[in-house]
């Protein structure tokens, strides 16, 4: 073992608000399951979960000073809707505070929040551990329709290309029904590419 999981388990605990925390852990143990299933690396599988919202504490302003000092570039998109730098931020941060020097955990956490085309297995892990790890609420109740959150928790087991579709189709349907909601054209893209597999 490359990191030790525990402590940079510690310190994210001591960054994070207590329910953010606790959801990085579900991300974590979820994506080291799907690592099992999928046959990724447990370690990056869980560097990546445990990390992938360690910059979610900082707000709008925060977010957008945070990367222009560090020239971490920013979209259009992302100046219209600076939390999506979460996942870049969070980038930055796992590799120069936590060491982290592998550019495809490194791409897992930068593009946790929008998806893209053509991602990695460990990149789709993280994007659905994301989405089901077991503290969402399920506002559907387990219904046997084919995109409850219910259906998406087993297919993230079964087919994950078709999960990512799933979980894409279901965010930007939310997001279109609210028109104050900004979609993210990397968002566009990935379910453009990822659709095929519903
Ligand atoms: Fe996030
Ligand atoms: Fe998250």
């Amino acid at each position: 073992m490359k990191y030790n999981i525990n402590d940079i388990s510690e310190s994210v605990s001591k960054k994070l608000k207590k329910r953010r925390y606790i959801h990085s852990i579900g991300v974590m143990y979820t994506a080291q399951a799907l690592a099992m299933k999928h046959e990724v690396s447990l370690e990056d599988a869980g560097v990546a979960g445990i990390l992938h919202d360690v910059a979610k504490e900082m707000d709008e302003d925060e977010l957008l000073h945070y990367c222009n000092k560090h020239n971490i570039p920013i979209s259009p998109a992302e100046k219209a809707a600076p939390y999506l730098l979460h996942g870049k931020a969070g980038a930055y941060i796992a590799k120069k505070k936590y060491g982290i020097g592998e550019e495809h955990i490194l791409d897992a956490i930068r593009f946790h929040t929008t998806g893209r085309a053509q991602m990695t297995m460990l990149e789709k892990i993280i994007f659905v551990a994301d989405y089901i790890e077991p503290g969402r609420k399920q506002y559907d109740n387990g219904s046997d329709s084919s995109d409850t959150l219910y259906a998406i928790r087993k297919e993230a087991f079964t087919d994950l290309d078709r999960a990512c579709a799933l979980i894409m189709r279901r965010t930007i349907e939310y997001l279109k029904s609210d028109s104050d909601k900004h979609i993210d054209s990397t968002s566009i893209e990935a379910y453009e590419y990822y659709k095929v597999f519903l």
